[in-house]
């Protein structure tokens, strides 16, 4: 397992359910599951020399960055099967204008689009497609590259930084409603959907404030509608792999659709390549079927052999405690207590993501320090679990959102 937040977490104990795992390079609380050993996760050469140290059967990759850096196909080139896709499928999520000329060619439904690489048709876009605005780095920004405003002042100084900065930007039309993560496990060909979640990117509470790496998620939705499931993999899941394959850059891995119930229909928000941090804590609560055979039969192309996967019918809240300062500047090296307390709890997971250990004590190093995961029969009980899990944990000046599952919506 390859990567050190919270998701990794939660993928280190669904695979270690029926598999052996290393974790590299890993965080405090990953190392108290599984051997870590450390790396640089976007060096191929040092990944696949350790997986072949190890003789491991696979390597999963977590985050985007070593994906977008070729990582994956550095390991396959050494024959070692990986889940995760070719640095060019990556680009899926590594370029937003890409993504949206696959989605344009592949008929998926998405946010009209307009790129703009001078401040002169930055304007003119924003004029063209008004209030509120979106304006987006086109490249990669761990979920920050994005300003939502109505102030044009802001979209303006939003895109001028970008442009500053050697970047692309992608200016598009708002999309209303609210906001869908559907994950899908694919071998480039088969497309397995898993269940859907919903993430609060916003800082504060009410959904106010910044946009962050995300704040919170729970799983599963009941007020979507019924068959949203099969209506994304008929107009977005699977056309999109379809389209990668058909150019020659099939996607294998894991296609992340980030999406919007607008009132004129599903649009795709965004696409990712990887499992998406928090969602994953929360939809891998859930599953009871092997994640390990699952994604292993992705890597090596034998998905359509594979038994679907199975649900829970239980609910489960993650809750993220952010370091202070975060997202503008956070402050790292805090003392972290209470936390194995907390994991002692009945349907309580403390997962790690920004954590590491320092002496005899484990210290914050990142945003988001902490992925607190509760489960329960309702979602009710499942966010009383995770925000008592919450309660006994202690990070000076930590901050964490208390309105997530609030609503169910
Ligand atoms: P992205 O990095 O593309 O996922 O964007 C981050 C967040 O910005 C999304 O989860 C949405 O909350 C918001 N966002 C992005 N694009 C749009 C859009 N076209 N309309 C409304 N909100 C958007
Ligand atoms: N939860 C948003 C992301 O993983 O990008």
């Amino acid at each position: 397992m390859i990567g050190s937040g919270a998701r990794e977490h939660a993928l280190v104990r669904a695979l270690q359910r029926d598999a052996e795992v290393f974790a590299a390079p890993g965080n405090a609380g990953i190392g108290i599951d599984a051997p870590v050993i450390p790396v640089d996760a976007t060096d191929g050469a040092a990944v696949a020399d350790l997986a072949s140290e190890l003789a491991v059967d696979l390597v999963v990759i977590g985050p985007e960055a070593p994906l977008v850096a070729g990582v994956a196909d550095v390991v396959r080139d050494r024959g070692i099967a990986c889940f995760g896709p070719s640095a060019q499928a990556a680009r899926l999520e590594g370029s937003k204008a890409f993504a949206k000329e696959i989605m344009a060619a592949a008929g998926v439904p998405t946010a009209r689009p307009v790129v703009a690489t001078t401040v002169v048709q930055a304007e003119a876009a924003l004029d063209e497609l008004g209030s509120p605005y979106v304006v987006k780095d086109d490249g990669l920004a761990a979920g920050k590259g994005v300003v939502v405003t109505n102030v044009r002042g802001e979209a303006l100084a939003h895109a001028e930084a970008c442009i500053e900065a050697g970047s692309s930007v992608v200016i598009e039309e708002y999309l209303d409603g609210p906001e869908v993560s559907l994950f899908a496990v694919t071998d480039g060909i088969n497309v397995v959907p898993l269940q859907p979640a919903q993430d609060f990117k916003r800082v504060g509470e009410g959904d106010t404030g910044p946009n962050t790496g995300g704040m919170g998620a729970y799983s599963p939705l009941d007020w979507a509608p019924a068959g949203l499931v099969d209506d994304v993999m008929r107009t977005v899941l699977q056309p999109t792999v379809d389209e990668m394959r058909r150019r020659g850059t099939p996607f294998a891995g894991l296609l992340y659709a980030g999406l919007a119930l607008t009132s004129k229909g599903v649009r795709v928000v965004e696409f990712n390549a990887r499992f998406g941090d928090p969602e994953t804590q929360v939809v891998l609560a859930r599953l009871e079927s092997s994640l390990s055979e699952l994604l292993l039969a992705a890597a090596t192309g034998q998905l359509a052999d594979s038994p679907p996967p199975e649900w829970s019918g239980d609910a489960a809240v993650t809750v993220v405690i952010a370091a202070e300062g975060y997202p503008q500047a956070p402050v790292t090296g805090g003392v972290i207590t209470g936390v194995a307390d907390a994991d002692l709890l009945d349907r309580v997971d403390v997962l790690h993501a920004g954590t590491r250990v320092d002496g005899d004590q484990v210290v914050a190093s990142g945003g988001r320090v902490l992925s607190v995961v509760g489960r329960g029969a309702s979602l009710a009980e499942a966010r009383v679990r995770a925000y008592a899990g919450v309660e006994l944990i202690d990070l000076p000046g930590s901050h964490f959102r208390s309105d997530i599952a609030a609503s169910g919506e």
